[in-house]
């Protein structure tokens, strides 16, 4: 078990000051423990870019079930942390519980949205087939021709953004501290435990088979400051585009994401317009709006598209939080709770069992 220091060397020093390393940071230093944080640049990593989907239903993939159960387990955490974290930092952060509908546009697009969620609905996850006039009148938003879709009621939206500001200041009030400079080499820093959240920056630090995925992203303004005209993240298939679009509070509409194995962060014209065509064929009202930005981020992805938690083998005292790949924000408060379990008490959560680093042995490169 690891008791707090006094003086000196800190207890955990983390790598990543995004929104996995900082919720890591508040949840150990509110276990009493001295806790540094090593970020040249807080919050600019793959959260900058991020929609904040909270979907472990609609994001429910073939093939990928130990990573659904993390998703649910982590979903299912998120009441109680959103507000243990509201109470911390004094401030919200876009939570929102309004659900999300799954759209097919053309009759392709619905039998591809269906194939999904019939795989969703036979894993027992909340997914509900919806008539296309009940649809419209959860949404009238959504365009004539939407031929179909469904309903899941769990899967909520936050502003990463925000929620990264919110974690500093909560980790910041529970005594963590947090230094504006990037980490060259893990010997470098002097601390009982280390744990590595830097996303795909993970990979040269230890050696992890962590790579970037490009995700292009756009965000619109509703005209006149108002809210956007629609409250539902939608999941949306349009000829053959998938697409989401997450309103929020302020009136901006998040509309993401290219999936795209590259490491630059140039937005392009193609991607653009595939986006904006998809939205709007959705929900029109989006042809109106403000381009207000058009970014893009490199997710951390990893061989299995599941994150990497625990102890690194070979290297005594460090730890892994990375490779959250699409679901950095929905993972966020079951790696925080599990990593801090780990730091203090030494023991895994058995639910971190198909997550380990082992599971790469034969991919490690050791940095
Ligand atoms: N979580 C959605 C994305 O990565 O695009």
């Amino acid at each position: 078990m690891l008791t707090a220091t006094g003086q000196g060397t800190a207890d955990v020093a983390v790598v990543g000051a995004g929104p996995v390393g900082l919720a890591v940071a508040w949840r150990c230093a509110a276990r009493g423990l001295r806790v540094v944080v090593h970020d040249p640049a807080p919050g600019s990593g793959a959260s900058h870019v991020a929609a904040g989907m909270l979907s472990p239903v609609a994001e429910a993939y073939f093939g990928e079930h130990e990573l659904t159960g993390l998703l649910a387990a982590s979903a299912a955490r998120w009441p109680g942390f959103a507000a243990e974290l509201a109470e911390a930092a004094g401030t919200g952060f876009g939570y929102r519980t309004e659900g999300t509908l799954v759209v097919g546009l053309t009759s392709d697009d619905l039998a591809e949205a269906r194939r999904l969620w019939s795989y969703q609905r036979g894993l027992g996850l909340p997914i509900t087939p919806l008539r296309p006039s009940e649809l419209r009148d959860r949404e009238p938003a959504l365009a004539p021709r939407v031929r179909g879709g469904a309903v899941a009621p769990g899967d909520h939206q936050v502003d990463p953004r925000r929620l990264v500001a919110a974690l500093r200041v909560a980790a910041e009030r529970a005594g963590a501290t947090l230094v504006a400079g990037p980490v060259r080499e893990l010997s470098d820093l002097d601390a009982r435990v280390t744990v590595v959240a830097a996303g795909c920056g993970a990979a040269a630090l230890t050696g992890l088979p962590v790579r970037p995925v490009k995700g292009q992203i756009l965000r619109l303004r509703a005209p006149g400051g108002g809210p956007p005209g629609f409250g539902h993240v939608i999941r949306g298939y349009a000829d053959g585009e998938s697409v989401y679009l997450v309103p929020r509070d302020g009136g901006e509409v998040v509309v993401g994401a290219t999936v795209e194995e590259r490491a630059d962060t140039g937005v392009t014209a193609g991607a653009v317009l595939r986006l904006l065509r998809a939205a709007v064929d959705l929900v029109p009202e989006l042809a109106e709006y403000d381009l207000a930005e058009a970014s893009a981020g490199l997710r951390p992805g990893t061989p299995d598209n599941a994150p990497i938690i625990g102890p690194l083998p070979g290297r005594p005292g460090v730890l892994a939080a990375t490779g959250h790949h699409r679901h950095g924000i929905v993972l966020t408060p079951v790696t925080a709770d599990l990593v801090a379990e780990l730091v203090v008490t030494g023991e895994a959560d058995p639910l971190l069992a198909p997550f380990t680093p082992e599971r790469f042995a034969g991919h490690r490169r050791h940095g």
